[in-house]
């Protein structure tokens, strides 16, 4: 085996119900060691691609590999207790007529030593060998989450794969399980592939993250180039509230209120969305009628009105009524600024956090 030979590789995955392909050529490679995030929208395919990986679903197209070893295609299948796949889904049951610890001795095999020793690492592992001879419902949602956890990891699995692992928690717990999680998996050396709809979880658990839409992958990266480098307009809008404003091309450049973009590759007389994230729009006060100059960053300023102001706890979100054509934008201001409606205030926007992206697409 080569050494950059993927744990996990899927090629050209397909899967149709009724005729409509909701898993719709899906291609994906995980290293040992990496998490990888499923993201997207409900109804897009998540689920139905970790259920083939794991092999409790049939796919009609595509090839399944671990370790450079094919495990499945449309003829040839490894049955799934043979796959060495972890799984974690949200409706985790634990088998409530069984303690803690034979929870998690339940996938071993060997003598009842060895697995109750084994058990009793993991248990340590995630802070509950206190509740190994308890049984399951005297323990709290966080605690059964991390006896499912250890329970998918005892048998030391060299693929996990987990559905919206978390959901079940309140915000506060977990934050802390991911991150406990994440440091589990990552000392095992386990290739992960997370299927979340949320891209605040996804930014947090995944080294890549897969945005998927429609059954496809649209989009493939660290987070970091994911939020950054958008494919589209849909892919910024996953990720946060977003700002649109429409421009026509000329010259490779559109002229909007808030001074000029560049278009690279747009034919003259097409339309493109200009589009940006309210935390990349900052505001000024007016000086009788002016706003600020343009600047080199910011561009030149555009006139709204407070249409309304709320307080998020970190940050404060401002919606303006534009004085140029009565749209409106959103900005996001740290702390509390809470100016009343009917406020005139000046808008900029941070160029290089703009996206430009021919006017059709999805959304
Ligand atoms: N057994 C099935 N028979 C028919 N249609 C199905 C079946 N399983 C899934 N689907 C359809 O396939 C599509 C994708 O389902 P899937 O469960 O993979 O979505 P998902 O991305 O996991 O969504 P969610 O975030 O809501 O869990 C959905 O439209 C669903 O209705
Ligand atoms: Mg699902």
């Amino acid at each position: 085996m080569r050494p950059d030979t993927p744990r996990l590789e899927i090629r050209d995955l397909v899967r149709s119900y009724g005729g409509r392909r909701v898993v719709d050529d899906v291609s994906l490679s995980i290293q040992p060691g990496q998490v990888t995030c499923l993201l997207g929208p409900s109804g897009c395919g998540k689920s139905t691609t970790l259920r083939i990986i794991a092999g409790v679903e049939m796919q009609d197209a595509g090839e399944i590999f671990v370790d450079g070893n094919l495990i499945c295609d449309t003829v040839f299948r490894v049955p799934p207790e043979r796959r060495s796949i972890g799984l974690m889904f949200q409706d985790f049951a634990l088998f409530p007529h069984l303690t803690v610890a034979d929870n998690v001795a339940f996938g071993l095999s060997g003598p009842k030593p060895a697995r109750r020793a084994r058990a009793m690492e993991l248990l340590e592992r995630v802070s509950l060998a206190h509740y190994a001879d308890d049984y399951p419902h005297a323990l709290s949602g966080g605690e059964q989450q991390r006896v499912a956890l250890a329970r998918a990891l005892a048998p030391k699995p060299r693929i996990m794969l987990m559905d919206e692992p978390f959901s079940g928690l309140d915000n506060r717990l977990r934050d802390g399980i991911r991150d406990e999680t994440l440091t589990l998996l990552k000392e095992v050396d386990t290739a992960v592939l997370l299927v979340t709809h949320e891209p605040q979880e996804a930014m947090r658990m995944a080294d890549e993250i897969a945005l998927m839409r429609d059954g496809r992958i649209v989009q493939q990266g660290a987070p970091y180039n994911i939020y950054n480098a958008p494919v589209d307009k849909a892919a910024v809008a996953f990720f946060s509230d977003i700002n649109v404003i429409r421009g026509t091309v000329n010259g490779a450049l559109t002229e909007t209120p808030f001074g000029r973009f560049l278009a690279p590759g747009v034919p003259d007389g097409a339309e493109v969305d200009i589009v940006f994230r309210p935390q990349h729009v900052g505001i000024d006060f007016d000086r009788n009628g002016h706003g600020p100059n343009p600047t080199a960053r910011e561009g030149v300023a555009a006139r709204g009105v407070v249409e309304r102001a709320r307080f998020l706890g970190n940050e404060s979100l401002v919606e303006f009524r534009m004085d140029f054509d009565g749209s409106t934008l959103k900005a996001t201001v740290p702390n509390v600024f809470l100016p009343a409606r009917g406020t005139p205030l000046w808008l900029t926007v941070r160029r290089d956090r703009c996206f430009v992206f021919p006017a059709r697409g999805a959304v």
